[in-house]
């Protein structure tokens, strides 16, 4: 590929003892979106982890749009463009949706494309948040909070977005929401990683698959080719 947004190779990460991701490699090419796929405990959050510098791997490189992050602290790998949608939403319950947005904005990486996000543009993207910007967070629905989350991850006017199970615990209608707010994304440049459980979610969206397996890369592909191969997923993902 020839612009990579993201890239991971031979990323060995551990908690501990415990080996979590082995020899783990791939590539989101630039302005492209890529399912990353697994069951529970397959390693899907801890590659995250791994990308955002919250956790450092122990051999293995990330590189951003071509530069080395490896072993970075969060704030420079921040500075680099990447944000991350965390698993579970993890707002601050306790500030408005407004300080939510705000404790969040950064000036972004010189040169991002699109224009700058602000309160206003996020604001203008969920207009549900808008009625709510003087509500505590704690007050919001699970919907909501999701979209409180993105748009806090937007705030860093990121190039690379990282959203860890966005649609976790969310009504089907509410996930179509979401779904259709990522697609927007997409459309407007960014380079995105959508991490989730359902494929069903993800086919349709994706133009990448990765498959995580036990910590290793179990598939590369095209979400093309996958749905076109009819490749047996149950044996990576169980029954869906
Ligand atoms: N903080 C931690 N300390 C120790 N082990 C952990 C920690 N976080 C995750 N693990 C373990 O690492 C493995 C990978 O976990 P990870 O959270 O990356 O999986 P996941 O694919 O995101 O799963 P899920 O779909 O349930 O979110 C699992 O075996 C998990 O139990
Ligand atoms: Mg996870």
């Amino acid at each position: 590929m020839a612009n990579s947004a993201l890239r991971l190779s031979g990323v060995d990460a551990y908690y501990g003892d415990s080996h979590v991701l082995q020899k783990v490699a791939f590539e989101l090419g630039a302005g492209r979106l890529l399912g990353l796929l697994g069951r529970n405990g397959a390693g899907k959050s801890t590659c995250m982890n791994v990308s955002v510098g919250l956790l450092s791997p122990r051999t293995g490189s990330v590189e951003v749009f071509g530069k080395p992050v490896t072993r970075m602290p969060p704030e420079v790998i921040a500075a680099h463009g990447v944000a991350l949608v965390p698993q579970g939403r993890r707002v601050f319950k306790s500030l408005t949706v407004r300080e939510n947005l705000m404790v969040a904005a950064r000036k972004g990486f010189a040169g991002t494309a699109h224009a700058p996000w602000t309160a206003d543009t996020v604001f203008a993207m969920f207009p549900r948040l808008a009625e709510r910007r003087g509500q505590m967070a704690a007050y919001l629905s699970g919907g909501e909070q999701q979209m409180l989350a993105i748009g806090r991850a937007l705030m860093s006017n990121p190039r690379v977005l990282l959203m860890d199970e966005p649609s976790e615990g969310l009504a089907p209608q509410i996930v179509a929401e979401v779904m259709a707010t990522i697609r927007k994304l997409k459309e407007s440049g960014l380079s995105i990683v959508l991490v989730e459980q359902n494929p069903k979610l993800v086919f349709d969206i994706a133009d990448d698959i990765v498959i995580l397996n036990s910590g290793r890369v179990a598939v590369v592909s095209t979400a093309a080719a996958l749905k076109s191969d009819g490749v047996d997923l149950r044996q990576h993902l169980g029954i869906f």
